[in-house]
């Protein structure tokens, strides 16, 4: 066998359990596969083979010229993937903090024209480029963390224009930096100040003008709403998503988030491939969504940081068969956070999930979640090589610590793109 990279002596290699055809669920959104003295061998961007040090020196062809990095005492994941974030945006919210800290709720802010629409005038004004740079770096902060894969929302536009320029910035920091970054358009985020008093309008623009111009120009693989009590009701979402569904596009959904209006259930209905945040949703949305096979895309880190007192009820979720994975949601206003390593920390303490059922919905579920899953997501033969390897004896270890960056080398395509001396 040959191969040009082989990361050995790993303290463990940690990876979901065999190939996986379906998000895991249940009993199974908690296995994983912890191989003591770990090693992968990658060859181009590929992995080639995963068992112990002995066995793949066994394996691999003598005399051959690879680099080797020594994993000894340390835990080699795949790349994390973050399949729900807002990152391309411009500005930012600090000023709402003085408000937050006040109590004033989040759709109150949204209401008095703050929030979203605070950020939509700062994303109107900056130009494409302003945008891809502000976007690269905040990408370049997430692969330093770990995360090799991540979903991006378009919806701080709110006009054709500005929609497109946003998704056109999303394929350009795509391009740039190492990142992979899957497309979402999220034109149903709020409604912008011009259409006001004309909600008709406001989603006739987007299922006549803006989603034909997305699909054309491919620049979307999803569709997402934000089904919310006063931004977009349950049956202005199924207009939306299904004009969207029609017109080739795989659908997300911002759902029952602060009222619960039955935005699960219109996931499940609707074949979403996700529905996202879920800390109100109801038993009837849970059974719904087992039933469909949607996968919950939880968010805990936007409940801390908006100081919710109710954190989704992911336990209830697994119990019911609900596939479940993990996101930052990075935006401005409701997350500033671009670390999946803190999401670990609050998931586990908040959420009640197990580290081993954490680290499957950051790698392999939430693979699933952006349609990946063949291609990233766990550490085998033939898939990507997208790796990262954390300073930590063990993964409990990384539910454990937070606040610190954990990293010490990533992986992406089979290149060392980022190492770390934290013993300098
Ligand atoms: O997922 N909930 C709606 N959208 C984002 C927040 C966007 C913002 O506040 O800028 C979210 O939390
Ligand atoms: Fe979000």
């Amino acid at each position: 066998m040959k191969a040009d990279l082989l990361i050995k002596n790993a303290a463990q290699l940690v990876t979901s359990r065999g190939a996986s055809p379906a998000p895991l669920r249940g009993k199974n959104q908690g296995e994983i596969t912890v191989l003591a003295d770990g090693a992968v061998a990658i060859k181009d961007d590929k992995i080639v083979a995963v068992g112990t040090t002995a066995d793949l020196e066994k394996r691999l062809e003598r005399n051959q010229k690879r680099r080797e990095i020594d994993a000894s005492g340390k835990v080699v994941l795949p790349g994390l993937v973050d399949p729900h974030t807002h990152i391309v945006f411009g500005g930012s919210r600090e000023h709402e903090l003085s408000l937050k800290l006040k109590n004033v709720p989040y759709l109150e802010i949204l209401a008095a024209g703050g929030g979203i629409l605070s950020t939509v005038k700062a994303t109107r004004r900056a130009s494409l480029e302003e945008l891809v740079t502000i976007a690269e770096k905040y990408s370049r902060q997430m692969l330093a963390q770990g995360t090799t894969t991540a979903e991006a929302k378009s919806g701080y536009g709110l006009s054709t224009a500005s929609e497109l320029k946003m998704l056109r910035a999303i394929k350009e920091v795509d391009r740039i930096q190492p990142v992979d970054l899957v497309p979402t358009f999220l034109g149903a985020h709020a409604l912008p100040p011009e259409y006001k008093d004309d909600r008709e309008g406001f989603i006739s623009l987007i299922i006549e003008e803006m989603l034909p111009r997305v699909v054309e120009e491919k620049l979307a693989r999803y569709c997402d709403v934000f089904c919310e009590e006063g931004v977009f009701s349950v049956e202005e979402s199924r207009r939306l998503l299904l004009a969207a569904r029609e017109m080739g596009l795989e659908l997300k959904m911002h759902a029952d988030e602060i009222v619960p209006i039955g935005g699960a259930e219109l996931a499940a209905e609707l074949g979403a491939v996700s529905a996202d945040h879920l800390l109100v949703i109801s038993k009837e949305g849970i059974a719904r969504m087992a039933g469909a096979g949607t996968i919950a895309v939880l968010l805990p880190g936007t409940t801390f940081y908006l100081r919710e007192e109710r954190y989704a009820p992911a336990r209830a979720m697994i119990e019911a068969g609900v596939p479940v994975a993990l996101a930052t949601d990075f935006n401005p206003g409701s997350s500033p956070n671009n670390n999946l390593q803190l999401v670990i920390n609050i998931a586990c303490l908040y959420l009640e999930m197990t580290p081993a059922e954490v680290i499957n919905a950051i790698t392999i579920n939430a693979a699933h979640a952006l349609g990946r899953a063949i291609e990233i997501g766990s550490l085998e033969e033939g898939k990507k090589a997208d790796i990262v390897i954390f300073d930590a004896p063990n993964y409990e270890y990384l539910a454990y610590r937070y606040g610190t960056n954990l990293v010490d080398k990533v992986i992406k395509n089979g290149n060392v793109v980022l190492e770390v001396d934290n013993n300098g």
